[in-house]
């Protein structure tokens, strides 16, 4: 095509095509994903009052996406002018696109008070939830005739892993759009019921043909990574990435019944001599999480049953009073097969136990009946607790299983990520809540390390030494 700067590749064009309001490209390395976020950021540039911002985590990552904006722009409209202390773009006409940085959350601030009609966001998994969902209150038309609408692109790994998973990855197969419903109470007390669609539009550097043509080595390169890098960058695989903290987790539906190599089992009835632990975890803003725990005689732990106050975002709570909580609790403590008529010992964060002003958390949950001891709340300890207990020994048997009812411990702890500071530990910055709240428990029940255990009992497996089968596993996006 003459004259022609930039043709997307079909993938691109899908996502390009898309009209939901949330749309995710990509899902591994070299999709073409940055490409197909500039150029998609220029398709309202010829309205004046247009205003698009394109977000990463931070400047220096945002150097490459300015470069490459630098050869697409100019070329495709040689009057536009970046301006290099502001970040932004201006186009003839005056339609403005900035490039942002979002370092910390506290950095939200910067935007508060402007709107963007197109807000993108390279590397999606870099971010959380709190800072992606800010920026819906910025995504508003700059005046009439604009299309308002948000984009982004990312791999697998990273603090946002497992809200994105669960955001775009798991809520529906690829290409399905997702809606979402959500009630608002107007001042005059009528309830309007708003809804916003999404969609993941998956892509590997397959779908990439000039890169693979301009650059046959970087498939070589992508495929010398360590196993779990190469599983999620070349092949997109959401369930393996590095910094993982539980990389020894399985999940094997195959096993629920028999129990082995397994750590999810179908549910059971709980033997009446087992003690039965209530860990618990508060929060308003963010998510509260109750687990209750079975112990068997061989100190064996069993998470049976889950409270988890999200909203249908992750890692969003649900506000609710510790009275509201404690309420919930005994309602579930009074109905639940493995839980009615139990003697139940609750362990909670010290935190709890702090008044600064008035009752604490916990004087006010025993003021419903729910009673609590203080768990242990040392870090490091409390994670290699997880390790040993994840271990399998040589028949394939941890020392904790969980029944496959409770699903936010399924979703939250294996998705957690190594904080980049504090290397040992996890990043508090994930959704940590079930694991904070369970840790308090095996904390209370602590074990030695397993003598037999058949797999390493924590770190790093670059070669997947302990892994069967491991090639060929990953079933391609497919549509
Ligand atoms: N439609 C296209 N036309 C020409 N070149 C393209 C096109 N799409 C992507 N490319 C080229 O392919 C290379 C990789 O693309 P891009 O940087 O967008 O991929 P990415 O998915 O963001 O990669 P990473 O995972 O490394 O962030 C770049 O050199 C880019 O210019
Ligand atoms: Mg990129």
């Amino acid at each position: 095509m003459k004259n022609t700067i930039w043709v997307p590749q079909e993938k691109q064009a899908v996502f390009q095509s898309r009209g939901e309001y949330e749309a995710l490209y990509g899902g591994a390395a070299g999709g073409g994903k940055s490409d197909a976020l500039l150029t998609e950021a220029l398709r309202q540039v010829h309205i004046p009052h247009y205003r698009g911002l394109i977000l990463r985590k931070t400047y220096p990552q945002l150097s490459e996406l300015i470069d490459r904006s630098r050869e697409l722009y100019t070329k495709a409209y040689p009057k536009a002018r970046y301006n290099d202390s502001k970040h932004f773009w201006l186009f003839p006409g005056g339609a403005k696109i900035y490039f942002g940085a979002m370092q910390h959350t506290k950095d939200r601030i910067n935007y508060q008070g402007k709107r963007y009609d197109f807000i993108a966001f390279d590397e999606l998994t870099h971010f959380t939830w709190d800072e992606y969902s800010y920026m819906f209150s910025r995504n508003r038309p700059s005046g009439s005739g604009t299309r308002v609408y948000m984009r982004s692109t990312t791999n697998p790994g990273g603090i946002g892993h497992s809200w994105v998973k669960e955001r775009f990855i798991t809520a529906a197969p690829p290409l399905t759009p997702i809606e979402s419903r959500m009630n608002v109470v107007s001042p005059d007390g009528k309830l309007i019921t708003v809804k916003r669609n999404r969609i993941f539009v998956p892509s590997t550097v397959f779908d990439n043909k000039r890169l693979l043509e301009n650059d046959p080595n970087y498939l070589a390169n992508l495929s010398m990574l360590p196993e779990k890098e190469k599983n999620a960058l070349l092949y997109g695989d959401w369930d393996s990435f590095s910094g993982q903290v539980f990389s020894e987790w399985k999940n094997d539906s195959a096993h629920y019944t028999d129990r082995r190599f397994t750590h999810v089992i179908e549910p059971f009835e709980v033997p009446a001599s087992w003690k039965i632990y209530r860990g618990f975890d508060f929060g308003y803003s963010k998510p509260f999480a109750v687990e209750w725990i079975a112990i068997d005689h061989d100190r064996r732990a069993y998470v049976i049953a889950e409270l988890y106050g999200c909203t249908e975002n992750a890692d969003e709570g649900i506000r609710l009073t510790p009275q509201q909580i404690a309420a919930k609790i005994r309602t579930i403590e009074a109905e639940h097969p493995n839980l009615r008529g139990r003697r139940i010992h609750g362990i909670a964060d010290p935190a709890i136990a702090k008044a600064e002003t008035g009752q604490s958390i916990a004087d006010m949950m025993a003021g419903e009946g729910v009673f609590f001891d203080f768990g242990d709340h040392e870090r490091l300890p409390g994670k290699m607790q997880f390790h040993y207990r994840f271990a399998f020994d040589d028949e394939g048997i941890p020392m904790i299983y969980v029944f496959k009812n409770c699903r936010h411990f399924i979703r939250t702890v294996p998705n957690l990520v190594y904080d980049s500071t504090n290397v040992e530990d996890i990043d508090t910055r994930s959704e940590d809540h079930i694991y904070d709240c369970v840790r308090y428990v095996l904390m209370d029940n602590p074990i030695n390390p397993r003598k037999n255990s058949l797999t390493k009992t924590y770190g790093e497996d670059p070669l997947d030494m302990n892994c069967e089968g491991s090639v060929n596993k990953y079933n391609f996006y497919s549509y």
